[in-house]
Protein backbone atom coordinates (compact mmCIF):
# COMPACT_ATOMS: atom_id res chain seq x y z
CA UNK A 1 0.00 0.00 0.00
CA UNK A 2 1.25 3.41 -0.51
CA UNK A 3 1.05 6.72 1.05
CA UNK A 4 0.84 9.14 -1.03
CA UNK A 5 -1.43 12.69 -0.75
CA UNK A 6 -1.10 14.97 -3.87
CA UNK A 7 -2.40 17.41 -5.17
CA UNK A 8 -3.83 16.49 -9.00
CA UNK A 9 -4.98 18.44 -11.59
CA UNK A 10 -7.19 16.95 -14.59
CA UNK A 11 -4.11 16.14 -16.75
CA UNK A 12 -3.84 15.41 -20.45
CA UNK A 13 -0.89 13.18 -20.79
CA UNK A 14 -1.91 9.74 -22.18
CA UNK A 15 -4.40 7.67 -20.10
CA UNK A 16 -1.76 4.96 -17.90
CA UNK A 17 -2.62 0.93 -17.98
CA UNK A 18 -4.94 0.00 -15.47
CA UNK A 19 -2.51 -0.72 -11.66
CA UNK A 20 -4.41 -3.66 -10.66
CA UNK A 21 -4.44 -7.03 -11.13
CA UNK A 22 -7.58 -8.94 -11.36
CA UNK A 23 -7.09 -11.55 -9.26
CA UNK A 24 -6.29 -9.20 -6.29
CA UNK A 25 -9.95 -7.44 -6.64
CA UNK A 26 -11.84 -11.07 -7.39
CA UNK A 27 -9.94 -12.06 -4.09
CA UNK A 28 -12.67 -10.36 -2.48
CA UNK A 29 -15.72 -11.83 -3.33
CA UNK A 30 -15.94 -14.74 -0.75
CA UNK A 31 -17.87 -16.29 1.86
CA UNK A 32 -17.47 -14.75 4.91
CA UNK A 33 -16.50 -17.72 7.56
CA UNK A 34 -16.29 -16.30 11.34
CA UNK A 35 -18.35 -14.20 13.75
CA UNK A 36 -16.19 -12.25 15.95
CA UNK A 37 -17.10 -10.63 19.12
CA UNK A 38 -15.23 -7.50 20.37
CA UNK A 39 -11.72 -8.76 19.14
CA UNK A 40 -8.47 -6.61 20.28
CA UNK A 41 -7.40 -4.54 16.98
CA UNK A 42 -4.14 -3.08 17.32
CA UNK A 43 -2.74 -0.71 14.44
CA UNK A 44 -0.12 -2.18 12.11
CA UNK A 45 1.63 1.26 11.18
CA UNK A 46 0.50 4.71 12.71
CA UNK A 47 -1.50 5.28 15.74
CA UNK A 48 -5.13 5.78 16.32
CA UNK A 49 -6.25 9.26 16.94
CA UNK A 50 -7.48 8.72 20.87
CA UNK A 51 -10.20 11.25 20.35
CA UNK A 52 -11.59 8.97 17.39
CA UNK A 53 -14.63 7.64 20.24
CA UNK A 54 -18.06 5.64 18.74
CA UNK A 55 -18.29 2.90 16.49
CA UNK A 56 -17.99 2.54 12.34
CA UNK A 57 -20.79 -0.19 11.26
CA UNK A 58 -20.47 -1.12 8.12
CA UNK A 59 -22.64 -3.67 5.69
CA UNK A 60 -22.68 -5.63 2.20
CA UNK A 61 -22.71 -9.06 0.96
CA UNK A 62 -20.73 -11.86 3.41
CA UNK A 63 -22.00 -14.73 1.83
CA UNK A 64 -21.69 -15.69 -2.05
CA UNK A 65 -21.86 -19.23 -2.11
CA UNK A 66 -23.84 -21.93 -1.20
CA UNK A 67 -23.40 -25.58 -2.08
CA UNK A 68 -21.02 -24.83 -5.25
CA UNK A 69 -23.70 -22.10 -6.36
CA UNK A 70 -22.27 -18.54 -6.97
CA UNK A 71 -24.97 -15.47 -6.78
CA UNK A 72 -25.16 -13.73 -10.05
CA UNK A 73 -24.29 -10.64 -8.98
CA UNK A 74 -22.74 -9.73 -5.55
CA UNK A 75 -25.57 -7.44 -4.19
CA UNK A 76 -28.11 -10.90 -3.72
CA UNK A 77 -25.04 -11.87 -0.89
CA UNK A 78 -26.57 -11.65 2.53
CA UNK A 79 -26.12 -9.13 4.81
CA UNK A 80 -22.77 -9.03 7.28
CA UNK A 81 -22.30 -6.22 9.53
CA UNK A 82 -19.19 -5.34 10.69
CA UNK A 83 -18.61 -2.89 13.72
CA UNK A 84 -15.21 -1.56 14.69
CA UNK A 85 -15.48 0.38 18.34
CA UNK A 86 -12.88 3.06 18.76
CA UNK A 87 -12.38 4.20 22.33
CA UNK A 88 -9.17 5.70 23.59
CA UNK A 89 -7.01 4.94 20.97
CA UNK A 90 -8.49 1.03 21.23
CA UNK A 91 -10.30 -0.64 18.68
CA UNK A 92 -12.42 -3.89 18.65
CA UNK A 93 -13.78 -5.62 15.94
CA UNK A 94 -17.15 -7.54 16.21
CA UNK A 95 -18.97 -8.96 13.09
CA UNK A 96 -22.43 -10.58 12.71
CA UNK A 97 -24.73 -11.99 9.89
CA UNK A 98 -27.72 -10.69 10.04
CA UNK A 99 -30.11 -13.63 11.23
CA UNK A 100 -33.05 -13.00 8.54
CA UNK A 101 -35.47 -15.55 7.49
CA UNK A 102 -33.72 -16.73 4.22
CA UNK A 103 -30.19 -16.62 5.71
CA UNK A 104 -31.39 -18.99 8.14
CA UNK A 105 -33.72 -21.25 6.46
CA UNK A 106 -30.47 -21.33 3.34
CA UNK A 107 -28.02 -22.10 6.35
CA UNK A 108 -30.03 -25.02 7.81
CA UNK A 109 -30.83 -26.32 3.68
CA UNK A 110 -27.06 -25.30 3.24
CA UNK A 111 -28.17 -23.99 -0.40
CA UNK A 112 -30.03 -21.59 -2.00
CA UNK A 113 -33.36 -21.75 -1.41
CA UNK A 114 -34.72 -18.14 -3.07
CA UNK A 115 -33.97 -15.97 -5.89
CA UNK A 116 -31.92 -12.98 -6.04
CA UNK A 117 -33.31 -9.42 -7.02
CA UNK A 118 -29.94 -9.13 -9.11
CA UNK A 119 -30.12 -12.47 -11.00
CA UNK A 120 -29.40 -15.44 -8.98
CA UNK A 121 -31.48 -18.22 -10.02
CA UNK A 122 -32.59 -20.95 -7.12
CA UNK A 123 -30.87 -24.51 -8.30
CA UNK A 124 -33.00 -26.40 -11.08
CA UNK A 125 -32.84 -23.64 -14.07
CA UNK A 126 -36.13 -21.92 -15.29
CA UNK A 127 -38.60 -24.35 -14.32
CA UNK A 128 -38.00 -24.14 -10.43
CA UNK A 129 -37.58 -20.13 -10.38
CA UNK A 130 -40.72 -19.29 -12.99
CA UNK A 131 -43.54 -17.87 -10.98
CA UNK A 132 -41.46 -18.25 -7.32
CA UNK A 133 -41.95 -14.35 -6.47
CA UNK A 134 -40.74 -14.87 -3.11
CA UNK A 135 -38.65 -11.89 -2.12
CA UNK A 136 -35.48 -13.33 0.20
CA UNK A 137 -34.69 -9.78 2.44
CA UNK A 138 -31.41 -9.78 2.23
CA UNK A 139 -30.48 -6.90 5.07
CA UNK A 140 -27.40 -6.50 2.81
CA UNK A 141 -27.28 -2.81 2.11
CA UNK A 142 -26.79 -0.35 4.89
CA UNK A 143 -26.77 -0.05 8.44
CA UNK A 144 -27.73 3.35 10.42
CA UNK A 145 -28.48 4.26 14.18
CA UNK A 146 -32.53 5.06 15.05
CA UNK A 147 -33.21 5.04 18.59
CA UNK A 148 -31.54 2.36 20.50
CA UNK A 149 -31.57 -0.15 17.60
CA UNK A 150 -29.04 -0.62 14.52
CA UNK A 151 -31.27 -0.99 11.14
CA UNK A 152 -29.94 -3.34 8.81
CA UNK A 153 -31.46 -2.06 5.69
CA UNK A 154 -32.59 -3.26 2.41
CA UNK A 155 -34.94 -1.06 0.04
CA UNK A 156 -37.52 -3.54 -0.99
CA UNK A 157 -38.60 -4.24 1.94
CA UNK A 158 -38.72 -3.34 5.96
CA UNK A 159 -35.52 -3.23 8.03
CA UNK A 160 -33.83 -5.28 10.59
CA UNK A 161 -33.39 -4.49 13.47
CA UNK A 162 -30.24 -5.34 15.37
CA UNK A 163 -28.63 -4.47 18.82
CA UNK A 164 -25.86 -1.73 18.72
CA UNK A 165 -23.76 -3.14 20.50
CA UNK A 166 -23.57 -7.40 19.88
CA UNK A 167 -25.31 -7.17 16.51
CA UNK A 168 -27.47 -9.73 17.51
CA UNK A 169 -30.84 -9.38 15.05
CA UNK A 170 -33.74 -8.37 17.14
CA UNK A 171 -35.75 -9.20 14.09
CA UNK A 172 -38.06 -7.26 11.32
CA UNK A 173 -39.04 -4.18 12.43
CA UNK A 174 -41.75 -2.09 11.66
CA UNK A 175 -40.35 0.72 13.51
CA UNK A 176 -43.45 1.17 16.12
CA UNK A 177 -46.29 0.73 13.63
CA UNK A 178 -45.21 2.97 10.93
CA UNK A 179 -44.45 0.61 8.54
CA UNK A 180 -46.89 -1.97 6.93
CA UNK A 181 -45.40 -5.70 6.74
CA UNK A 182 -43.34 -5.73 3.56
CA UNK A 183 -43.44 -1.86 2.93
CA UNK A 184 -40.42 -0.75 1.04
CA UNK A 185 -38.14 1.50 3.11
CA UNK A 186 -35.18 2.78 1.47
CA UNK A 187 -31.36 1.98 2.21
CA UNK A 188 -30.51 5.73 2.01
CA UNK A 189 -31.99 7.48 4.79
CA UNK A 190 -30.07 10.67 5.23
CA UNK A 191 -29.23 12.31 8.46
CA UNK A 192 -30.15 15.93 8.31
CA UNK A 193 -27.97 18.17 11.09
CA UNK A 194 -31.35 20.26 11.96
CA UNK A 195 -32.97 22.07 9.65
CA UNK A 196 -35.84 22.39 11.66
CA UNK A 197 -34.27 21.87 15.36
CA UNK A 198 -33.07 18.54 16.29
CA UNK A 199 -31.68 16.45 14.13
CA UNK A 200 -33.43 14.22 12.18
CA UNK A 201 -33.54 10.92 9.99
CA UNK A 202 -35.04 11.99 6.51
CA UNK A 203 -36.04 8.74 3.91
CA UNK A 204 -38.75 7.13 1.54
CA UNK A 205 -40.00 4.30 0.53
CA UNK A 206 -41.17 3.55 -3.13
CA UNK A 207 -44.25 1.80 -4.82
CA UNK A 208 -43.23 1.69 -8.34
CA UNK A 209 -46.14 0.97 -11.08
CA UNK A 210 -46.91 2.70 -14.19
CA UNK A 211 -47.85 5.43 -11.45
CA UNK A 212 -45.13 5.06 -8.50
CA UNK A 213 -46.16 6.59 -5.04
CA UNK A 214 -43.12 7.97 -2.65
CA UNK A 215 -43.93 7.87 0.77
CA UNK A 216 -41.40 10.57 2.37
CA UNK A 217 -40.82 10.03 6.25
CA UNK A 218 -38.83 12.22 8.87
CA UNK A 219 -37.94 10.51 12.09
CA UNK A 220 -36.58 12.18 15.31
CA UNK A 221 -32.53 11.11 15.05
CA UNK A 222 -31.96 12.42 18.87
CA UNK A 223 -32.61 12.76 22.44
CA UNK A 224 -35.61 10.77 24.05
CA UNK A 225 -37.68 11.10 20.92
CA UNK A 226 -35.06 9.27 18.70
CA UNK A 227 -37.27 7.15 16.05
CA UNK A 228 -40.24 9.16 16.62
CA UNK A 229 -42.12 9.58 13.53
CA UNK A 230 -42.42 14.05 12.54
CA UNK A 231 -43.68 13.95 9.59
CA UNK A 232 -45.11 11.83 6.63
CA UNK A 233 -46.39 12.31 3.27
CA UNK A 234 -47.46 10.29 -0.10
CA UNK A 235 -47.06 11.67 -3.64
CA UNK A 236 -47.65 9.61 -6.79
CA UNK A 237 -46.02 10.82 -10.07
CA UNK A 238 -46.24 9.29 -13.85
CA UNK A 239 -44.24 6.53 -15.03
CA UNK A 240 -41.72 3.89 -13.65
CA UNK A 241 -39.86 5.05 -10.52
CA UNK A 242 -36.25 3.23 -9.98
CA UNK A 243 -34.97 5.18 -6.75
CA UNK A 244 -32.03 3.83 -5.16
CA UNK A 245 -30.56 7.40 -3.29
CA UNK A 246 -32.43 10.76 -2.93
CA UNK A 247 -31.21 14.38 -1.33
CA UNK A 248 -32.50 16.44 1.01
CA UNK A 249 -32.46 20.39 1.62
CA UNK A 250 -34.11 22.25 4.12
CA UNK A 251 -37.21 22.23 2.20
CA UNK A 252 -37.08 19.90 -0.34
CA UNK A 253 -36.65 16.33 -0.80
CA UNK A 254 -35.01 15.89 -4.16
CA UNK A 255 -35.59 12.58 -5.81
CA UNK A 256 -34.17 12.04 -9.55
CA UNK A 257 -36.34 9.61 -11.81
CA UNK A 258 -33.96 7.83 -13.92
CA UNK A 259 -35.52 7.24 -17.44
CA UNK A 260 -36.21 2.88 -17.31
CA UNK A 261 -38.77 0.42 -18.22
CA UNK A 262 -39.11 -2.52 -16.51
CA UNK A 263 -40.18 -5.57 -18.03
CA UNK A 264 -41.45 -8.39 -15.41
CA UNK A 265 -41.66 -10.99 -17.87
CA UNK A 266 -38.44 -12.54 -17.46
CA UNK A 267 -38.64 -12.38 -14.35
CA UNK A 268 -42.42 -13.57 -14.13
CA UNK A 269 -40.73 -16.90 -16.12
CA UNK A 270 -37.57 -17.27 -14.22
CA UNK A 271 -35.02 -16.29 -16.67
CA UNK A 272 -34.18 -12.99 -15.14
CA UNK A 273 -33.65 -11.28 -11.62
CA UNK A 274 -36.17 -8.55 -11.20
CA UNK A 275 -33.43 -5.67 -11.42
CA UNK A 276 -32.04 -7.66 -14.82
CA UNK A 277 -35.74 -6.53 -16.19
CA UNK A 278 -34.80 -2.77 -16.01
CA UNK A 279 -33.61 -1.27 -19.30
CA UNK A 280 -33.08 1.97 -19.85
CA UNK A 281 -34.94 4.09 -22.40
CA UNK A 282 -32.38 5.20 -25.16
CA UNK A 283 -31.78 9.06 -25.75
CA UNK A 284 -34.68 9.16 -22.88
CA UNK A 285 -34.40 11.62 -19.99
CA UNK A 286 -35.20 11.03 -16.84
CA UNK A 287 -37.40 13.41 -14.15
CA UNK A 288 -36.48 15.55 -10.92
CA UNK A 289 -38.84 15.16 -9.00
CA UNK A 290 -38.99 17.72 -5.73
CA UNK A 291 -41.45 16.96 -2.97
CA UNK A 292 -41.64 20.03 -0.24
CA UNK A 293 -40.58 19.21 3.22
CA UNK A 294 -43.58 18.85 5.64
CA UNK A 295 -41.76 22.06 7.89
CA UNK A 296 -40.28 23.82 4.62
CA UNK A 297 -41.08 27.03 3.19
CA UNK A 298 -43.45 25.41 0.97
CA UNK A 299 -45.05 23.12 3.23
CA UNK A 300 -48.44 21.80 1.56
CA UNK A 301 -47.38 23.11 -1.87
CA UNK A 302 -48.03 20.29 -4.79
CA UNK A 303 -44.21 18.95 -6.13
CA UNK A 304 -41.90 20.32 -8.85
CA UNK A 305 -41.30 18.36 -11.81
CA UNK A 306 -37.80 19.21 -13.79
CA UNK A 307 -36.22 17.50 -16.93
CA UNK A 308 -33.02 15.97 -15.74
CA UNK A 309 -29.45 15.69 -18.08
CA UNK A 310 -29.26 12.19 -20.16
CA UNK A 311 -28.02 9.54 -17.77
CA UNK A 312 -28.45 7.20 -14.86
CA UNK A 313 -28.16 7.77 -11.52
CA UNK A 314 -27.46 5.40 -8.32
CA UNK A 315 -26.80 7.83 -5.66
CA UNK A 316 -26.05 11.68 -4.99
CA UNK A 317 -23.87 13.18 -2.86
CA UNK A 318 -25.52 15.98 -1.54
CA UNK A 319 -28.32 18.65 -2.22
CA UNK A 320 -28.09 22.39 -1.27
CA UNK A 321 -30.45 26.15 -1.85
CA UNK A 322 -29.17 28.81 -3.29
CA UNK A 323 -31.88 31.42 -3.99
CA UNK A 324 -34.37 30.57 -6.20
CA UNK A 325 -32.12 27.39 -7.15
CA UNK A 326 -31.53 23.57 -6.13
CA UNK A 327 -28.43 22.41 -6.46
CA UNK A 328 -27.41 18.70 -6.82
CA UNK A 329 -24.52 17.15 -6.83
CA UNK A 330 -25.21 12.93 -8.18
CA UNK A 331 -23.19 10.23 -9.88
CA UNK A 332 -24.36 10.26 -13.57
CA UNK A 333 -23.21 7.04 -15.19
CA UNK A 334 -23.74 6.77 -19.29
CA UNK A 335 -26.28 3.90 -19.02
CA UNK A 336 -27.46 1.67 -16.05
CA UNK A 337 -24.99 -1.08 -15.63
CA UNK A 338 -26.18 -4.27 -15.16
CA UNK A 339 -24.58 -7.97 -15.29
CA UNK A 340 -26.73 -10.27 -17.92
CA UNK A 341 -27.56 -13.92 -17.47
CA UNK A 342 -24.65 -15.05 -19.39
CA UNK A 343 -22.25 -13.13 -17.82
CA UNK A 344 -19.73 -13.52 -14.87
CA UNK A 345 -19.22 -11.01 -12.08
CA UNK A 346 -15.97 -11.93 -11.23
CA UNK A 347 -15.07 -11.46 -15.21
CA UNK A 348 -17.41 -7.85 -15.84
CA UNK A 349 -15.29 -5.84 -18.17
CA UNK A 350 -14.27 -2.19 -16.79
CA UNK A 351 -13.77 -0.78 -20.12
CA UNK A 352 -17.04 -1.65 -21.58
CA UNK A 353 -19.09 -0.58 -18.34
CA UNK A 354 -19.62 2.93 -17.94
CA UNK A 355 -17.84 4.95 -15.39
CA UNK A 356 -19.37 6.86 -12.49
CA UNK A 357 -19.04 10.49 -12.86
CA UNK A 358 -19.75 13.32 -10.15
CA UNK A 359 -22.04 15.89 -12.04
CA UNK A 360 -23.88 18.80 -10.36
CA UNK A 361 -27.70 19.67 -11.49
CA UNK A 362 -28.61 23.43 -10.99
CA UNK A 363 -32.16 23.39 -10.90
CA UNK A 364 -33.62 27.00 -11.62
CA UNK A 365 -37.01 26.80 -9.71
CA UNK A 366 -38.54 29.99 -11.09
CA UNK A 367 -37.58 29.15 -14.85
CA UNK A 368 -37.74 25.41 -14.46
CA UNK A 369 -34.40 25.47 -16.52
CA UNK A 370 -31.56 22.57 -15.19
CA UNK A 371 -28.64 23.17 -16.20
CA UNK A 372 -25.33 20.76 -15.43
CA UNK A 373 -21.62 20.49 -14.93
CA UNK A 374 -19.05 17.60 -14.64
CA UNK A 375 -17.58 18.37 -11.13
CA UNK A 376 -14.77 15.63 -11.88
CA UNK A 377 -13.25 13.47 -14.29
CA UNK A 378 -12.36 10.87 -11.75
CA UNK A 379 -14.41 7.66 -11.38
CA UNK A 380 -16.06 7.48 -8.44
CA UNK A 381 -18.64 6.28 -6.06
CA UNK A 382 -19.70 6.48 -2.50
CA UNK A 383 -19.56 10.58 -1.95
CA UNK A 384 -20.49 12.40 1.42
CA UNK A 385 -19.98 15.20 2.97
CA UNK A 386 -18.91 16.49 6.83
CA UNK A 387 -22.36 15.16 8.67
CA UNK A 388 -23.02 18.93 9.55
CA UNK A 389 -23.39 20.14 6.12
CA UNK A 390 -25.58 17.46 4.80
CA UNK A 391 -28.62 19.65 2.84
CA UNK A 392 -26.57 22.73 3.18
CA UNK A 393 -23.91 23.78 0.61
CA UNK A 394 -20.55 22.27 1.66
CA UNK A 395 -16.71 23.33 0.64
CA UNK A 396 -15.51 19.63 0.64
CA UNK A 397 -16.52 16.03 -0.33
CA UNK A 398 -14.80 12.72 0.16
CA UNK A 399 -15.31 9.59 -2.25
CA UNK A 400 -13.93 6.62 -3.41
CA UNK A 401 -11.99 7.01 -7.04
CA UNK A 402 -10.12 4.84 -9.08
CA UNK A 403 -6.32 4.92 -9.40
CA UNK A 404 -6.53 6.33 -12.74
CA UNK A 405 -7.57 10.10 -13.27
CA UNK A 406 -9.55 8.95 -16.20
CA UNK A 407 -11.25 5.50 -17.30
CA UNK A 408 -12.78 3.04 -15.62
CA UNK A 409 -11.34 0.68 -12.98
CA UNK A 410 -12.13 -0.44 -9.57
CA UNK A 411 -12.02 1.69 -6.54
CA UNK A 412 -8.23 1.80 -4.87
CA UNK A 413 -8.29 5.29 -4.11
CA UNK A 414 -10.12 7.82 -1.84
CA UNK A 415 -10.46 11.47 -2.90
CA UNK A 416 -11.39 14.33 -1.45
CA UNK A 417 -12.61 17.28 -3.32
CA UNK A 418 -12.81 21.38 -3.05
CA UNK A 419 -16.03 21.35 -4.34
CA UNK A 420 -15.27 25.43 -4.57
CA UNK A 421 -11.71 25.08 -6.83
CA UNK A 422 -11.57 21.39 -7.93
CA UNK A 423 -8.69 20.71 -6.17
CA UNK A 424 -7.62 17.22 -5.66
CA UNK A 425 -6.26 15.13 -2.41
CA UNK A 426 -6.03 11.94 -3.44
CA UNK A 427 -4.54 8.73 -1.07
CA UNK A 428 -4.12 5.54 -3.02
CA UNK A 429 -4.39 1.78 -1.93
CA UNK A 430 -3.19 0.89 -5.29
CA UNK A 431 -1.63 -1.58 -6.93
CA UNK A 432 -3.35 -4.61 -4.86
CA UNK A 433 -5.47 -2.50 -2.45
CA UNK A 434 -9.31 -2.01 -3.16
CA UNK A 435 -11.45 0.71 -0.96
CA UNK A 436 -14.77 0.67 -0.18
CA UNK A 437 -17.43 3.81 0.91
CA UNK A 438 -15.14 6.27 3.36
CA UNK A 439 -16.99 7.75 6.20
CA UNK A 440 -15.80 11.20 6.84
CA UNK A 441 -16.30 11.50 11.27
CA UNK A 442 -15.45 15.27 11.97
CA UNK A 443 -13.27 15.58 14.97
CA UNK A 444 -15.03 16.89 18.26
CA UNK A 445 -14.99 20.09 18.50
CA UNK A 446 -13.86 20.80 14.83
CA UNK A 447 -14.91 24.55 13.58
CA UNK A 448 -13.01 23.59 10.04
CA UNK A 449 -15.12 21.43 7.45
CA UNK A 450 -12.56 18.97 6.61
CA UNK A 451 -11.18 18.58 10.19
CA UNK A 452 -11.57 14.93 11.05
CA UNK A 453 -10.69 11.54 10.06
CA UNK A 454 -11.82 9.26 6.47
CA UNK A 455 -12.37 5.88 7.86
CA UNK A 456 -12.72 3.20 5.43
CA UNK A 457 -12.07 -0.69 5.28
CA UNK A 458 -9.76 -1.68 2.22
CA UNK A 459 -9.35 -5.39 0.60
CA UNK A 460 -5.99 -6.24 0.47
CA UNK A 461 -4.76 -8.22 -2.33
CA UNK A 462 -1.85 -9.11 -1.00
CA UNK A 463 -2.92 -10.45 2.10
CA UNK A 464 -6.41 -11.63 0.97
CA UNK A 465 -8.10 -9.67 4.09
CA UNK A 466 -9.17 -6.04 5.08
CA UNK A 467 -7.64 -3.36 6.67
CA UNK A 468 -9.34 -0.48 8.39
CA UNK A 469 -7.42 2.80 7.07
CA UNK A 470 -7.98 6.05 8.99
CA UNK A 471 -6.64 9.10 7.18
CA UNK A 472 -6.53 12.85 8.16
CA UNK A 473 -9.56 14.37 6.49
CA UNK A 474 -8.01 17.74 5.85
CA UNK A 475 -4.53 16.55 4.00
CA UNK A 476 -5.42 12.94 2.80
CA UNK A 477 -2.78 12.27 5.07
CA UNK A 478 -2.12 7.99 6.29
CA UNK A 479 -2.86 8.70 10.13
CA UNK A 480 -3.12 4.49 10.48
CA UNK A 481 -3.78 1.25 9.10
CA UNK A 482 -4.91 -2.09 11.35
CA UNK A 483 -4.90 -5.54 9.84
CA UNK A 484 -8.28 -6.90 10.43
CA UNK A 485 -8.48 -10.44 11.12
CA UNK A 486 -11.22 -10.79 8.51
CA UNK A 487 -11.88 -10.67 5.22
CA UNK A 488 -15.00 -8.97 4.07
CA UNK A 489 -16.10 -9.17 0.95
CA UNK A 490 -16.37 -5.57 -1.60
CA UNK A 491 -19.15 -3.80 0.77
CA UNK A 492 -21.67 -0.99 0.08
CA UNK A 493 -22.83 1.15 2.69
CA UNK A 494 -22.03 2.29 6.71
CA UNK A 495 -22.08 5.00 8.82
CA UNK A 496 -20.41 6.10 11.73
CA UNK A 497 -22.03 6.58 15.64
CA UNK A 498 -20.77 9.08 18.28
CA UNK A 499 -20.24 7.66 21.65
CA UNK A 500 -21.51 7.46 24.36
CA UNK A 501 -23.63 3.66 23.23
CA UNK A 502 -25.21 1.32 25.22
CA UNK A 503 -27.23 -2.14 24.25
CA UNK A 504 -30.06 -4.07 26.00
CA UNK A 505 -27.50 -5.79 28.03
CA UNK A 506 -25.67 -2.78 29.61
CA UNK A 507 -28.60 -0.17 29.77
CO1 LIG B 1 -26.52 2.85 -2.31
Amino acid sequence: MTVAPSSAAASTAPTPASPYDRADWASAFRNVSLELSDEAVVAACGTVPAELSGTLYRNGPGRLERDGHWVHHPFDGDGMITALRFDAGGVHLSNRFVRTEGWQAEEQAGRFLYRGVFGTPKPGGPLANAFDLRLKNIANTHVVRLGDQLLALWEASSPHALDPVSLETRGLSLLDGVLKPGEAFSAHPRFEPGHHGDRRMVTFGVKAGPRSTIRLMEFAASGPDAGRLIADSQHSFGGFAFLHDFAITPNWAVFLQNAIDFNPLPYLLGRKGAAQCLKSRPGARGQFWLIPRQDGAFAGQEPRILEAPEGFVFHHLNAWEDGDAVVVDSIFYADFPSIGPDQDFREVDFDRIPEGLLERSRLDLASGSVTTTRLSERTCEFAMVPPARVGLESRYAWMAVAERERGNDPLQALMKLDLASGEQRVWSAAPRGFVSEPVMVPRPGATAEDDGWVLCLVWNGARCASDLVILEAGTMAEQAVLELPLAIPHGLHGSWVGAPLQSDSAA
